[in-house]
């Protein structure tokens, strides 16, 4: 499969990037072709709502987000890797999901997806607005979801590596 994994945290080595990179592994490990878009390292700007998009044009904006536009529209799975933040993904991979908004057709597609999320409390329901807004665009889209990593409890930098999370990492990329 043609894989593109979308990552929302601006630390390098922080707890969703370990994730992402044990599932990449797990994914690479079983001939899967993957794509990494670390979106708070790009230039991707908010969507203007000139629906430009709506009349038979291209987006307007012009930036990083045209170099994951096509692997995007072509991959046969999508993952969003992300730390929450105040109760929702990181505003770094919310821009991307929102330009998705230019190529809905497009992406209207079967695809499978898969949802990475690390936070730092414990408690299951902080994560339900998250899941629940990952599973509805899924269903909006007609994706398939494959699995779910909610790491809860993890911090500080790299504190999911004294977890289990990484091997779950790992066993979904391996798994599909
Ligand atoms: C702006 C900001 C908002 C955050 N909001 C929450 C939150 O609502 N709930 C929570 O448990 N942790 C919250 N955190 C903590 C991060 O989710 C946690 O440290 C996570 O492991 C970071 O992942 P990363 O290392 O991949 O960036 C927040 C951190 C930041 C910087």
């Amino acid at each position: 499969m043609e894989i593109v994994v979308l990552t929302g945290s601006p630390r390098k080595n922080g707890n969703s990037s370990i994730l992402a990179d044990n599932f990449i592994k797990g994914a690479t490990k079983k001939g899967h072709n993957v794509i990494r878009f670390d979106a708070a390292f790009k230039k991707v700007q908010a969507c203007i709502d000139c629906n430009q998009c709506r009349t038979g044009n291209s987006c307007i904006l012009n930036d990083d987000f045209n170099s994951i536009k096509d692997n995007l529209i072509k991959a046969d799975m999508i993952v969003f890797v992300t730390p929450m933040y105040y109760f929702g993904v990181s505003a770094q991979l919310k821009t991307v999901i929102d330009r998705f908004y230019s190529i809905n057709v497009e992406l209207s597609t079967p695809k499978k997806s898969a949802l990475i999320l690390t936070y730092a409390d414990t408690s299951a329901r902080e994560a339900e607005p998250i899941k629940n807004q990952y599973e509805i665009f899924l269903d909006y889209l007609g994706w398939q979801d494959m699995g779910q990593i909610i790491a809860s409890g993890v911090w500080t930098e790299g504190a999911v590596n004294n977890t289990d999370y990484p091997k779950q990492a790992y066993e979904l990329g391996k798994s599909l």
